[in-house]
């Protein structure tokens, strides 16, 4: 079942393209979006997504594109500790909750939770049985089929295909979108499975960069903008499967605290294609340099001629739009747990102390 892969998560992570690519197929059809009639999002005031771990980091990249493209408002909670806020909700709201698993109980709780006080609960689930799925008035499922690595890959970036899609749909509801800038996006995206398979075949550089940061004790992983959850995703991923302390922040986060830790032996991972903000994440990159911290930079052949240079390491990564890179940046920061877990001899698929579904509280 391993289809010839040796783990599951490597089965996974090469899946990608052709998942993305099943869910861009069920929410497009003849160049628009095609979403269940009661994805309505015109009279939508604000948007509270709630999730754990991977998922929750799908909601904060997800936010970027809702307030960025739709302009509204998003919230977002870890769900064990949204219902404990007893955060205030408007009846005109819409409260998403999104989960591979949809069995997760601070998640389902989360849900009930606003049961009668918002105007719709909307599920992003990868297993349309699901418990979160069943209570939901309605559920989109993210179509990357059954996960088995305890390390959630697809499901990540088929959570994220989805919730473009959806940002998409509010854009549009709220007449934020032109028909061209409408069809810019989906081609954008459209464009991901392609560009994924040229990131999958970046695996056999990945492990040999892999090797190195399997001796290292600390890494930070930076990115800026919705490269930012990114960070955070690349850095959980790392600590789940190869128990290498790691943390994300935001790049111009760094000086206010972290950059403390920065020596010759910690490896700083930089997300970063060569978008508007680019120059201002090579000059956090600097003072990491300036540090003897090494870096690791992450970015397409653009970014590396123009930062790469002084650089411990660099990855090339495709061109690719601005506002959908996170899903294509997802592969680079799996494929690197993924080597620096082979390199360590740690447990991939079943990394100690973790479940797949975490059903209590
Ligand atoms: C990380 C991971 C966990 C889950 C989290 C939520 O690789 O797998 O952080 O993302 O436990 O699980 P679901 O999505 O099933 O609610």
């Amino acid at each position: 079942e391993k289809a010839g892969y040796k783990h599951f998560m490597a089965k996974e992570i090469a899946e990608q393209p052709v998942v993305i690519a099943d869910a861009l197929k069920r929410y497009v059809q003849n160049g628009a979006l095609h979403l269940p009639a009661e994805v309505d999002f015109t009279a939508v005031d604000r948007l509270t997504m709630v999730a754990c771990g991977t998922a929750s980091y799908a909601c904060h990249v997800a936010k970027y594109w809702f307030e960025q493209i739709a302009g509204l408002p998003v919230e977002i909670d870890i769900a064990s500790e949204f219902r404990y806020r007893e955060p205030p909700l408007s009846p005109k709201q819409w409260a998403l909750f999104v989960s591979q698993s949809g069995e997760t109980a601070d998640t389902l709780a989360a849900l009930r939770y606003t049961r009668d006080k918002v105007a719709k609960i909307v599920a992003v689930v990868n297993v349309p049985t699901s418990s979160i799925a069943r209570e939901a008035d309605l559920a989109l499922p993210i179509m990357a089929g059954i996960e088995v690595g305890v390390a959630s890959t697809k499901a990540f970036s088929c959570q994220l295909t989805t919730l473009a899609l959806l940002a998409l749909k509010a854009a549009q509801d709220r007449g934020r979108l032109t028909p061209e800038s409408l069809a810019q996006h989906l081609s954008d995206l459209a464009a991901i499975p392609g560009l994924m398979n040229h990131a999958l075949a970046l695996s056999t550089p990945i492990a040999a960069i892999a090797e190195e940061l399997a001796e290292a004790q600390d890494v930070l992983f930076l990115g800026r903008g919705a490269m930012f959850p990114l960070a955070l995703e690349g850095a959980l991923k790392l600590k789940e499967i190869s128990y290498i302390h790691a943390e994300g922040y935001a790049s111009g986060e760094l000086k206010h605290g972290p950059i403390a830790l920065i020596d010759n032996r910690v490896p700083v991972i930089v997300l970063a294609p060569r978008d508007p903000l680019f120059e201002k994440t090579v000059s956090n990159m600097q003072e990491v340099m300036a540090r003897h911290g090494k870096v690791l930079l992450i970015s397409d052949a653009q970014g590396v001629a123009e930062a790469g240079s002084d650089c411990w390491k660099t990855i090339t990564m495709p061109q690719v739009s601005d506002a959908f890179a996170p899903i294509l940046y997802a592969i680079p920061a799996q494929l690197l747990a993924y080597h620096t877990a082979i390199a360590k001899g740690t447990d991939v698929d079943q990394p100690r102390n973790l479940a797949k579904s975490v059903t209590v509280e």
